[in-house]
């Protein structure tokens, strides 16, 4: 019997930028601690990206998948870039990054649902694989959120990092790769985690940037709870339709937003604390990078069948929970 055609990851790539800001180096700045940002969100220091766009790291992620996985990059159909910091509003960074690394014969375009963007581009690349229609999508998920953080806000500075991570999905025949998601949305997330300026509700303009509104702001601990709520919520979803129990879970993913909401998370879905990945310490909140980033990480552990769930909750809001088999040892 056929199993029919499925998409899974056959590959992946990261890029972190070398310049480090620590903890110590926050304490300069703004009115915290170590003490206060390591215990409150699991942060030790973040990357970041000096005179240089988003695509720059999107394109070296992509270069690092190509190294080693030695694909021709003419063969990619289609890149896509998760991004909440796009080079630009209109020009997309997919198409630049797409043509930056040789990838001549793909089309690209660009995915906005910040924290959650390289989740939803999962479930939008394997769609696209599993349907017949491409055979090879280069998903990225890239931020440079130092271009978007106002270093005087002790309440955002402290979480934010820059990074990106690439994965490629292909078709597989043995059933492996994404299987099932579940997502979600609730535009009452627009009131607490927004930019305020630079759209059309109030286009930039010298009073938007005097007012510092092209700046991230957030309500964290209303984020928090809902973050925690709604994660747990999916993933558990996702478990009990596919009569899957926290000890078939291999591994869980978790958006990487703050220790406590991974914990809190893991914790409400049953999953072993040593099942639970984590690189927060060293990148903060990568944004759409932060799952790519777990994945280049930590592919060493993953054995060809495994299951992986992962889970993502950001603005707008945004959340959701997808299960996927990885279809490799490396
Ligand atoms: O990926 C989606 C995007 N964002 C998130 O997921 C963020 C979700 N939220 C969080 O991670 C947390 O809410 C934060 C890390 C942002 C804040 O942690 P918290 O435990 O919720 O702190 P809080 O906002 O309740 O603030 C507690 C206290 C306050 O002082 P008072 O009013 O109790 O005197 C804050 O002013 O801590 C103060 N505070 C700080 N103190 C030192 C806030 N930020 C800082 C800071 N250093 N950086």
């Amino acid at each position: 019997m056929s199993i029919g055609r499925t998409a899974a990851i056959t590959a992946v790539g990261a890029y972190v930028p070398d310049e480090v800001l620590s903890n110590a180096d926050l304490e300069q700045m703004v009115d915290t601690s170590d003490d206060w940002i390591s215990t409150r969100t699991g942060i030790s220091e973040r990357r970041m990206l000096k005179d240089k766009p988003t695509s720059f790291m999107a394109i070296q992620a992509a270069k690092n998948l190509i190294e080693r996985s030695s694909i021709d990059p003419k063969t990619i159909d289609l890149v896509l870039v998760s991004t909440a910091t796009p080079d630009m509003l209109i020009a997309a960074t997919a198409a630049h990054v797409a043509t930056e690394i040789g990838a001549t014969n793909a089309f690209g375009y660009d995915l906005q649902a910040a924290c959650s963007g390289f989740l939803y581009g999962m479930s939008t690349a394997a769609a696209y694989v599993s349907s017949g229609r491409y055979q090879r999508v280069l998903l990225i998920g890239a931020d440079k959120m130092s271009s978007i953080i106002d270093y005087s806000d002790r309440t955002t500075c402290i979480i934010f990092g820059d990074g990106a991570g690439a994965v490629l999905f292909e078709p597989n025949e043995e059933g492996l790769g994404f299987q099932d998601e579940y997502f979600r949305s609730d535009g009452i997330g627009r009131k607490h985690l927004y930019i305020k300026a630079g759209g059309s509700i109030l286009p930039a303009s010298a009073e938007t940037v005097s007012n510092g509104q092209h700046f991230l702001r957030q309500d964290g601990k209303t984020v928090f709870k809902f973050a925690v709520s709604n994660m747990a919520n999916a993933a558990t979803k996702v478990m009990e339709r596919n009569e899957l129990t926290a000890n078939d879970i291999d591994f869980f993913v978790p958006h990487q937003a703050n220790k406590r909401i991974i914990d809190a998370t893991a914790q409400r879905t049953g999953v072993d604390p040593e099942k639970v990945l984590s690189n927060i310490s060293s990148y903060g909140n990568t944004t759409a990078a932060t799952l790519p980033l777990i994945l280049s990480d930590f592919e060493h552990r993953f054995q060809k069948g495994d299951n992986l769930m992962f889970a993502a909750f950001g603005g707008g809001f945004t959340w959701g929970a997808a299960w996927l088999k990885w279809a490799y040892n490396s």
